[in-house]
């Protein structure tokens, strides 16, 4: 036993000194403590040894382990701070006056569809409005009328924090907020990133963008609502696109609507993206609820208004024809660089 530990303690410590990287010393406390670990083996062993000799055969074992462990640690820890260093040296020796030219970037496609429909809201009168991802119940659903136990909050499967507080599900939930921070009248889109804890696939994401829109005034009506959207969604496409609202609910609006636009693909003929109906499903909106005019301040007697829940991501994945919704998180330079205009 004293003899197969000695040269353990040897071949552990060849090893050690051929350590480069945090993965070698990773690799290094599998093979000597991990499960089936050279160390670990020892231990197995012992039931073959003498009983008298038990004892201090496990002495040993234990001796070794602790040295193994300690070895380990300090030799990673070294590692791990050469490896800091290089990497300081690195940023620092990076040229921060280099011409751009030689390296420009892009802007991502939910950027550039997001800055456009934000050009064609603003020269309309909207106000643009930023807002935060970590919101309050409150916000979220309460305010949108939306109360604790209500059944619609299963529509959306909500990141919660531990502290009770939640990453926004929808941009919905600035809604409060900005009626707040106006009063009416107002005309305000507010883009922002939202979370729901959904299974990924080419269609699914659980990090996604909308754009939100209000517009309450005195006499708002639907008509308002089918102009606006019509006339941005042209702007879009560059092209005359029809729509038709279909009844949907969400509990802050009332009536709700989908708001489909004929298919850009087949030109409303059906086609496999349209599944045959001429229609895609664009924008779930409606007139908004009096509760959560009142939650905002604003009083539902004298005003009426809009709201519309715009899938940012969707929109930038139909105008580029991006197939796989996941490429738009994937940071791949080469797929998302190639929308902006050089
Ligand atoms: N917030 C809703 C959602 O994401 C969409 C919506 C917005 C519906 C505004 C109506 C009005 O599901």
């Amino acid at each position: 036993m004293e003899r197969t530990l000695e040269s353990i303690r040897q071949d552990f410590d060849r090893d050690l000194a051929n350590a480069a990287s945090s993965a070698d010393y990773e690799q290094l406390k599998v093979a000597y403590l991990g499960k089936k670990g050279r160390v670990t083996e020892l231990f197995k062993e012992l039931k073959n040894v003498e009983p008298s000799q038990k004892k201090e055969a496990g002495q040993l074992i234990n001796t070794l382990r602790a040295e193994v462990e300690e070895k380990l640690a300090a030799g990673a820890e070294k590692c791990r701070q050469a490896e800091e260093e290089r990497l300081v040296n690195e940023a620092e020796a990076y040229d921060f006056t280099r011409p751009a030219e030689a390296e420009q970037g892009s802007l991502h496609p939910i950027t550039l569809v997001q800055r456009e429909v934000e050009e064609i809201f603003a020269s309309m009168g909207f106000t643009i409005e930023d807002y935060l991802e970590v919101v309050d119940e409150y916000k979220n659903f309460e305010s949108l009328n939306i109360p604790k136990h209500h059944p619609a909050r299963d529509m959306q499967d909500t990141y919660y924090l531990d502290n009770g507080q939640l990453l926004k599900s929808h941009t919905s939930a600035a809604q409060n907020a900005i009626m707040r921070k106006y009063g009416a009248p107002l005309r305000a889109i507010f883009p922002g990133r939202c979370f729901r804890n959904e299974a990924t696939d080419a269609s699914h994401e659980n990090t996604f963008f909308q754009m939100e829109g209000i517009m309450i005034d005195t006499d708002i009506s639907i008509s308002n609502l089918i102009y606006f959207m019509k006339t941005m969604l042209s702007e879009v496409f560059h092209r005359e696109v029809k729509v038709r609202l279909r009844p949907g609910f969400f509990p802050f609006v009332e009536p709700g609507f989908e708001l489909d636009i004929s298919c850009l693909i087949c030109g409303g003929d059906g086609c496999p993206t349209c599944k045959q109906s001429g229609w895609l499903e664009l924008c779930p909106c409606g007139m908004i609820h009096p509760n959560v005019l009142t939650a905002g301040g604003i009083d539902p007697e004298k005003y009426t208004g809009f709201a519309f829940g715009l899938g940012l991501t969707r929109l930038a994945m139909m105008k580029y024809g991006i197939k796989d919704i996941r490429t738009l998180n994937s940071g791949n330079l080469k797929a998302l660089s190639q929308f902006t205009a050089r």
